[in-house]
Parts: structure tokens; C-alpha cells; sequence
């Protein structure tokens, strides 16, 4: 009998899920469910009143009549789609508790009660949440023991593959589908109050490249080009050196940049066929010069994660300077790493310039300082870190001692899941 802990990440996007031990989920579904019979909107963090009217119904056949996945999207006809999870964060937990229902039942297909599970939560989840799930998991299913673990660390702990020294210091920069977080991490803490969220992540990406296509491209069927724009994105996009040069190599050769791509539209099967141009190049952009986008948010993303880091104590910035780490689809630009590692480098070489010279206008001599090691982590297993990261930690010998188990949740109830271990700490 497969006895492996159960992971689950819930994204904004996307829900990864599958067996600890594993290199990759084993499954990967939308966040999405259709329910029938309207969509009653929950409150966040507020479980009692979410959707799903009263307990008759919540009991009866209306309980049973919905769909998860890619199976939503396509009952969407008949079923009402709404996404449970928004910004990172559970928005309505009664479609929460049944979506897991259906990844436990339908997908994985394991009895909950044979199983450890580890969950994962964004930075600065509300404990309250963690009470929730608890209360879900340990009632509604009777899991044997549960554990929810800080997205970022789980991250860390996915870079360790390569021949890298394992720690649990760094900056991570998670960015998925509808948000960007820069947490820097402590010996496995999350320095909370230097946390970021950038507004800009793979959806706003691909919106913009819809809207850059419809500028210019007029082949593409209007209700597929959403669709068109994501592939586009995910399949051709990659990070350049300087934004005025790669215009330049466009205009220079386009027959050498341009792409072809061939399309079929899902519903008449005519094929038909896009033009790519800048769009590749100009859609991971909005994370280095976000007003090409957009007039709300216009840091950049070197920028943000160097304050970050320069909002840590003091004695924590080289190390996470050190270990910056990438997690989440939207890392997955090519050279995404490189532009950030040099764009960053060059904030802390001109401030170490600067403090050199006022160090020098004070002291009247020259002070030395040790340079800044940038280094910008990518590896294998970075789509999808957040779930490899639980992966490795739920199939190492000690994971069911960080685990809350069923019978301290009988005997203390749900205020126990506000509190999760950390893992290589002693308390
Ligand atoms: N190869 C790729 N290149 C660029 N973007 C990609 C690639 N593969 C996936 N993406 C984008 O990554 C996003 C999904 O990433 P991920 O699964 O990490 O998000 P999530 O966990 O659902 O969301 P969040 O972390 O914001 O809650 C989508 O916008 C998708 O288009
Ligand atoms: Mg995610």
C-alpha cells in the first residue's frame, strides 16, 4: 500500500499535486471550480458563511454537482467557474474544502486516512487560515497528520538538487500567476517584515502580450488569443541584455527573429498562423521596466528585491544576497536569472562606490569593503519548486515529528495548525 505523504500546492493558477519523493507532481490542474446553481461568493476567512447556501444543501446532491480543473472550464456552460484561491490566498473555503475533496478522491485517489499531508501557505498567511484547513483536513477527511509549509522556504529547500550547500537562507522570488512575493529567509524564518509583492506576475504577462498581438496581428481568432498570448509567452519569450539593442537585431535580421507559429483553433480545427516578433522579448520586460505596462507599479524587480534585502538585519544580507532563489512558472523566462544577477550586482557595486566615498570624505583615508556576492539560483526543478521543495521535506525520515497528527487535533482541536515547526529547528 502507497503510504508516501500527500503534497498539494494550491496556486493562484494552477494546484500541484502528488506523492512525496517524487521529481514532479503528479498532477497539474487551474485552481478552478464550477459549481451548479450560481456561484455564491464566500467571504475570505470566513468559513462558515461561505458559498454553498445552508447545510441541506451543503449535505444534498447540490454537494456533489461540481467540477475541478480542466473540467470546469469545460461544464462552464452549465457550471458557474470561480477560482478559490486569489493573490495566493484561500478567498472561499467552501469551494476550497471541495476542490480538495475532488484532488483527493477523483485525482489522487488515495484514502485520506492512510496519510500524512503537507500543504503549502504564502508568506504572511493569517493563522486563522491554517485553522481552517485544519479543520478541513483532519474533519472532512481525517488525514493522519498535517502539515503546512511557508511557500519560500518549501522553495529553498527545492534548490538544494544541485551540488549547492544546503541552507535555509535566502531571497526567494516566487512568481506565479497572479503575484509576485520577494521573502528573504532566515535559517529557514521568514523575515516577515521585509516581505514585497510586486503586482506584476504571468498573467499580467500574458495580457500584455494579447494586447501587443491584437496591436498588430489580426489572424488570431478573438476568443482564442488569450490562449494564443500564453503559449506564445511560455513557448518563445525570453529575457534580453538591453531592451534598445534588441530592437535594433530585430530591425537588422527580422527573418532571423521572427517566428511562425502555427495555431488550430479548437473549435473549427482550421489551422492558422501568428506572427511573433517583440513580443518575445518585451513580455518578461515588464519586470525590469514595469512602465511599459502599466502607470501603477513602476519599480523595477532588481530594485525591489535589493531593498529587500537592504530592510534585513544587517547581518543577514550578504547571505541572502548570496542565495537569491527562483520559483514558479513565471521565473522560467530565459536569462531571467542572468538580467536579474547583474541588474542587482549593479545596485550593490555602485552603493559599496558610494559608501567608499563618503567613507573617505569623513576619514580622509580609503576603508575597504568586501564586495557583495550576487547570485541569482535557477535549476531544474524551479517551475515547479514549491511542490518539490514539500516533496523532498514530506519523504525525509523526521517529517512526521513536524507534523500535527489527528489525535493532538482531537485532544487540542484546530488552534494547533496556527503553528508549524520549522524545519531543522529544534523547538
Ligand atoms: N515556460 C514558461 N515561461 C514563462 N511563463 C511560464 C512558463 N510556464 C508557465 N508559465 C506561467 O507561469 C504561471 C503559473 O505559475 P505557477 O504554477 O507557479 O503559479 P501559481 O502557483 O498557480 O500562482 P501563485 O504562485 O501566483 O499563487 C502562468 O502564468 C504560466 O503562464
Ligand atoms: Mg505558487
Amino acid at each position: 500500500m502507497n503510504t508516501k505523504a500527500v503534497v498539494i500546492d494550491n496556486g493562484t493558477g494552477y494546484t500541484k499535486m502528488g506523492y512525496a519523493g517524487n521529481n514532479d507532481p503528479q498532477f497539474i490542474i487551474p485552481t478552478t471550480i464550477g459549481t451548479a446553481g450560481g456561484d455564491v461568493k464566500g467571504k475570505g476567512g470566513d468559513k462558515d458563511k461561505g458559498g454553498g447556501g445552508n447545510l441541506a444543501s451543503k449535505r444534498g446532491i447540490d454537494d456533489l454537482d461540481f467540477f475541478i480543473g480542466d473540467d470546469a472550464t469545460a461544464n462552464a456552460h452549465s457550471h458557474a467557474l470561480s477560482y478559490p484561491v486569489r493573490h495566493g490566498q484561500v478567498d472561499n473555503w467552501d469551494h476550497m474544502e471541495k476542490f480538495h475533496q475532488a484532488c483527493i478522491y477523483q485525482y489522487l485517489r488515495c484514502e485520506p486516512e492512510d496519510h500524512y499531508f503537507l500543504l503549502t501557505e504564502p508568506p504572511l498567511n493569517a493563522p486563522e487560515n491554517r485553522e481552517y484547513t485544519a479543520e478541513i483536513f483532519f474533519e472532512s477527511f481525517g488525514v493522519k497528520g498535517l502539515y503546512i509549509g511557508v511557500q519560500a522556504v518549501l522553495a529553498l529547500a527545492a534548490s538544494w538538487t544541485s551540488k549547492r550547500e544546503q541552507t535555509l537562507t535566502g531571497t526567494v522570488i516566487d512568481s506565479g500567476d497572479g503575484v509576485t512575493h520577494v521573502i528573504p529567509v532566515a535559517e529557514g524564518y521568514v523575515i516577515g517584515s521585509s516581505i514585497r509583492h510586486i503586482p506584476i506576475a504571468g498573467r499580467d504577462i500574458t495580457y500584455f502580450v494579447q494586447q501587443l498581438l491584437r496591436e498588430r496581428e489580426n489572424s488570431i481568432p478573438p476568443e482564442e488569443s488569450m490562449e494564443v498570448a500564453r503559449r506564445i509567452k511560455e513557448m518563445y519569450s525570453y529575457v534580453c541584455p538591453r531592451i534598445d539593442k534588441e530592437f535594433a537585431k530585430y530591425d537588422a535580421e527580422p527573418q532571423k527573429w521572427l517566428k511562425k507559429c502555427e495555431f488550430i483553433h479548437s473549435i473549427t480545427k482550421k489551422p492558422y498562423t501568428v506572427d511573433v516578433g517583440f513580443e518575445r522579448f518585451l513580455g518578461p520586460e515588464i519586470f525590469f521596466n514595469p512602465e511599459i505596462a502599466s502607470s501603477d507599479f513602476l519599480t523595477p524587480l532588481p530594485e525591489v528585491v535589493d531593498q529587500v534585502i537592504q530592510s534585513c538585519p544587517i547581518d543577514t544580507r550578504r547571505g541572502l544576497y548570496k542565495n537569491i532563489v527562483l520559483s514558479g512558472g513565471s521565473t522560467m523566462f530565459k536569462d531571467f536569472n542572468r538580467r536579474l544577477e547583474r541588474d542587482i550586482s549593479k545596485l550593490t557595486a555602485s552603493r559599496l562606490e558610494m559608501s567608499a566615498v563618503s567613507a573617505y570624505s569623513t576619514l580622509g583615508q580609503n576603508v575597504v569593503q568586501k564586495e557583495i556576492e550576487v547570485n541569482v539560483v535557477q535549476h531544474k526543478r524551479q517551475r515547479y519548486a514549491v511542490w518539490f521543495g514539500g516533496s523532498l521535506l514530506a519523504d525525509t525520515p523526521d517529517f512526521h515529528g513536524y507534523c500535527h497528527t489527528k489525535a493532538q487535533y482531537e485532544e487540542y482541536g484546530p488552534s494547533i495548525a496556527r503553528y508549524n515547526k520549522v524545519f531543522g529547528s529544534v523547538v
